[in-house]
C-alpha cells in the first residue's frame, strides 16, 4: 500500500464535530465561496468496525463506483477490505493502490471486450455474468475468468432498484446459464444478487440467499462446486441508519443454508461506508424574496453547489437532502427553496423547505453526502467541483497507513 501523506490529512484528537470546523471555517473566512466537504475518515473505519461485528462472516468488497476519492480507497485498502470495480478505469485505479487482483471482483454483467481483455492482463478473474451473449464473449477472450451468475431478486422497496437492467431470472434463466457456462467449459463459481441501493426491505436478502442456495445445488448435479455468494449492495449508509436488520436476516440465512466454511460470502456495500463521512458545507451567494399579490411568499436562495454538482444525488440516486445552517435552533422560520449556481431551471437542491432568514455568504449545510456525489458532479457553467478536507482522529493514523493490507479478502481460496 501506499503510505497515505500525512498533509492531506488533519489529525484531530477527539471525534469530529463536521459542522463546528465549518462553524470555525466561517468564523476565520477561511471558507471562500466555494463549496466545501468535511470528510471524516474515522467515521468510514468505525463503518468497518461496525461492518465485522455484525456481520462476521460476510467480507466487504467495496463498491468503488459509490466514491472513488483516492482516500477512501487507500482507507480500505490499507483496512484490508476488498473491492468492487465496474470498469477498467475502476480496476487500474484500485491495483495502483496495492491491491491485489484477488481482492478485486469485476462486478458489472456486461462488460466491454477492452475492460475483458485489460481484467485479463491484470489477473481479475472474478467477475459477474447475466447473460448467454456475456458467457459467449468471455469464453472469447478470458476462457479462465472465474464466473459469479448473477440473479434478479429485487427489494419491494429501494431508493434505486437495479433488477431492471441487471440480473437473470433465478427460476428459469439461471439453471439454463449454468448449463450453458458448464457447455462452454467455462468456470463458473458462484451466484450473487443485488437487491437494490438503498434497501428498504430487509427480507429481501432472504429471499435472494434462498434463490441461490438452489442454484448452488442444481450446479453441484452438473458438476460444479461453487464457493462464492456474493449478497451486492443495498445496505444504508446514512447517520441516522443501521444495518443491524439486514445483517440478522443475513446471518440466520448464511448459517443456515451456508453452513460450509468452504463458501466464502463476500458483499459490495457503497453507501454504507462513505454516506455518513461526507459533510458538504454551501453559501449563499444570491437571494430573492418571492410575492404572491404583493404579501411575502417565500425565499429562494442560490448557493454554490446543484444538481449538476454534488446533488447530481436528488435525480440520479434519488436521495432527498436536508439542509441546515448555523444559525440558532430558536430562530423564526420561513417558506424557502434552495437553488444550485446554474443557469438552468431544472438546478433546484430543495424545493420547499423551512430555513431561518440567511443573508449572502451565509452558509447550508448537508450532511450524509458521501455517496454517489462527487465522481458523478460536473463542473456545468464553470463552477468549481466541491474541495475537499479530509480529517482523522490520531488513534486511527495507523490504520490508514498499513504497509500491507491483511489478505483476508481474498476471493479464491489458493489462487
Ligand atoms: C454491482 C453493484 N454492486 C454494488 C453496488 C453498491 O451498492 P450500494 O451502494 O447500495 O451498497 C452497486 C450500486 O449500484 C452495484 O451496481
Amino acid at each position: 500500500m501506499k503510505p497515505i501523506e500525512p498533509n492531506n490529512f488533519h489529525v484531530i484528537d477527539e471525534p469530529l464535530d463536521a459542522i463546528d470546523v465549518i462553524r470555525q471555517q466561517s468564523i476565520s473566512g477561511d471558507i471562500n465561496d466555494e463549496p466545501l466537504y468535511i470528510c471524516d475518515i474515522s467515521d468510514i473505519i468505525n463503518k468497518h468496525s461496525i461492518w465485522k461485528q455484525r456481520m462476521p462472516r460476510v467480507l466487504p468488497f467495496y463498491a468503488v463506483k459509490c466514491n472513488d476519492s483516492p482516500i477512501v480507497i487507500q482507507t480500505l485498502a490499507s483496512l484490508g477490505t476488498g473491492f468492487d470495480c465496474a470498469s477498467k478505469g475502476e480496476i487500474a485505479k484500485v491495483m495502483s493502490f496495492g491491491v491485489a487482483p484477488q481482492s478485486i471482483i469485476y462486478a458489472n454483467p456486461t462488460k466491454p471486450k477492452s475492460h475483458l481483455e485489460y481484467a485479463a492482463e491484470m489477473n481479475v478473474s472474478v467477475m459477474t455474468v447475466d447473460s448467454d451473449f456475456e458467457l459467449h464473449k468471455i469464453k472469447a477472450h478470458y476462457p479462465h475468468a472465474n464466473l459469479v451468475l448473477r440473479i434478479r431478486c429485487d427489494a419491494k422497496v429501494a431508493q434505486c432498484p437495479l433488477g431492471e437492467k441487471y440480473g437473470c431470472n433465478p427460476d428459469t434463466d439461471g439453471k439454463d446459464l449454468i448449463e450453458l457456462a458448464k457447455s462452454l467449459g467455462l468456470n463458473m463459481i458462484g451466484i450473487s444478487f443485488h437487491v437494490g441501493s438503498g434497501c428498504m426491505d430487509p427480507s429481501a436478502y432472504a429471499k435472494a440467499i434462498q434463490a441461490s442456495r438452489k442454484l448452488f445445488d442444481f450446479a453441484k448435479i452438473i458438476g460444479y462446486n461453487f464457493t462464492l455468494l456474493d449478497i451486492g449492495g443495498g445496505f444504508p449508509g446514512d447517520r441516522d441508519t443501521d444495518i443491524k436488520e439486514i445483517a440478522s436476516i443475513v446471518n440466520h440465512n448464511v448459517d443456515l443454508l451456508f453452513p460450509s466454511p468452504d463458501v466464502t460470502i463476500i458483499a459490495e456495500p457503497g453507501r454504507f461506508y462513505v454516506s455518513s463521512a461526507y459533510t458538504l458545507a454551501c453559501q449563499v451567494h444570491s437571494k430573492r424574496v418571492v410575492r404572491q399579490n404583493g404579501k411575502f411568499d417565500s425565499v429562494m436562495y442560490y448557493i454554490n453547489d446543484g444538481v449538476y454538482g454534488s446533488f447530481n444525488c436528488n435525480l440520479y440516486d434519488h436521495k432527498i437532502v436536508h439542509p441546515t445552517t448555523l444559525k440558532s435552533a430558536d430562530e423564526e422560520l420561513f417558506k424557502s427553496s434552495i437553488w444550485g449556481p446554474t443557469c438552468d431551471a431544472l438546478d433546484q437542491v430543495c424545493e420547499n423547505v423551512s430555513l431561518p432568514r440567511l443573508n449572502i455568504d451565509d452558509f447550508i449545510i448537508f450532511e450524509d453526502m458521501g455517496a454517489y456525489t462527487i465522481p458523478i458532479a460536473s463542473p456545468f457553467n464553470g463552477f468549481p467541483l466541491p474541495r475537499i478536507e479530509y480529517y482523522v482522529q490520531r488513534k486511527h493514523l495507523e490504520d490508514i497507513n498499513a504497509t500491507t493490507a491483511s489478505h483476508e479478502y481474498i476471493l479464491l481460496r489458493g489462487n
